[in-house]
């Protein structure tokens, strides 16, 4: 069998990317209106400065306007909430993202529900969770959709083609994040979709069972070739940072699955970096411009 297709996350991100910025120049030219993003980071967590930065240039790029509030590690939670209510009846702001994870004083499931629904462009708040979970058989949720699910699902229509009907998906991970958002967005495409953790028995042989597996248990190179069905298409999520190979040096990046024995077996999949990792942020912009236009009931597309 051929070797598998790689899956280029960067340049279908970029496409995407490029979609948005279209849309944000039409709604400045037909309705005077430029969405806007605010980033909420506190504390120094130096991967979430990285993530918080990359994201207030992204939306720069598309046209859009961009906040972030830093805050220091010490924020009381009542400090960040005041600072969600008013993102939340600033006009002008239309998505809030507050970075996770939160320092160990402020409950993250608190500062999730207080964030405007409408607004919530990370689909944490549970009515956006419920609004997808309650989502048919080929609709489209009307709630805003977690960024990182929603782009892994763009790549798979992108190469197995619009319709996943009766295909067989096994999710590995259940996260609130990825996992369950995943799960439910096959679910409603009509795959039959298996579930699988780390108390899952036998994950060789549930993981074999699948046209389309997504990996999101965040351990290196768990998932070896062997698991994996001739021919699946597999999305690997994971980003895990190895040993440094000499003291002082920067570990290379590795996903949750084993890149090499995987793509011998595999019809196509996603590298890491240059997967899934870079459709996150493309569909937070797109995310946001939903929410800009379903704040107003504009049109969305
Ligand atoms: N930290 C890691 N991933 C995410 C994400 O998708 N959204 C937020 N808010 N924080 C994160």
């Amino acid at each position: 069998m051929a070797e598998a297709r790689i899956i280029d996350g960067k340049a279908f991100a970029e496409k995407v990317r490029a979609g948005v910025a279209g849309r944000v120049a039409a709604l400045a030219r037909e309705h005077g209106l430029t969405p806007g993003l605010a980033v909420v980071l506190v504390g120094e967590n130096p991967a979430s400065q990285v993530y918080v930065r990359s994201k207030g240039r992204a939306s720069e790029e598309a046209g859009m306007r961009s906040w972030t509030h830093r805050l220091p590690a010490a924020t009381e939670e009542a400090e960040l909430l005041a600072l969600v209510a008013r993102l939340n009846g600033d006009d002008a702001v239309d998505g809030i993202l507050v970075q996770l994870p939160l320092p160990p004083q402020i409950s993250a499931e608190a500062v999730i529900e207080a964030i405007d629904p409408a607004k919530d462009v990370d689909g944490f708040h549970p009515v956006n969770v419920g609004r997808l979970a309650a989502t048919g058989a080929g609709q489209r949720s009307r709630g805003l959709v977690p960024c990182t699910p929603l782009g892994a699902l763009m790549l798979i229509k992108d190469v197995r083609g619009p319709s996943l009907s009766g295909l067989e998906a096994v999710v590995v991970g259940r996260s609130n994040i990825v996992g369950k958002p995943m799960a439910h967005l096959l679910l409603a495409e009509s795959c039959t979709v298996t579930v699988a953790h780390s108390r899952t028995r036998d994950l060789a042989a549930v993981c074999r069972r699948a046209d389309l597996l997504v990996a999101a248990v965040g351990r290196a190179r768990m998932i070896a070739g062997d698991w994996i069905r001739p021919g699946a298409t597999v999305i690997d999520v994971g980003i895990n940072r190895l040993e440094p190979a000499e003291p002082g040096g920067k570990g290379r990046l590795v996903g949750d699955v084993d890149f090499e024995s995987a793509r011998a077996v595999a019809g196509a999949i996603t590298p890491v970096p240059g997967g899934v990792g870079p459709m996150t942020i493309a569909c937070l912009l797109h995310n946001t411009v939903t929410a800009a236009c379903r704040r107003r009931g504009l049109a969305e597309d």
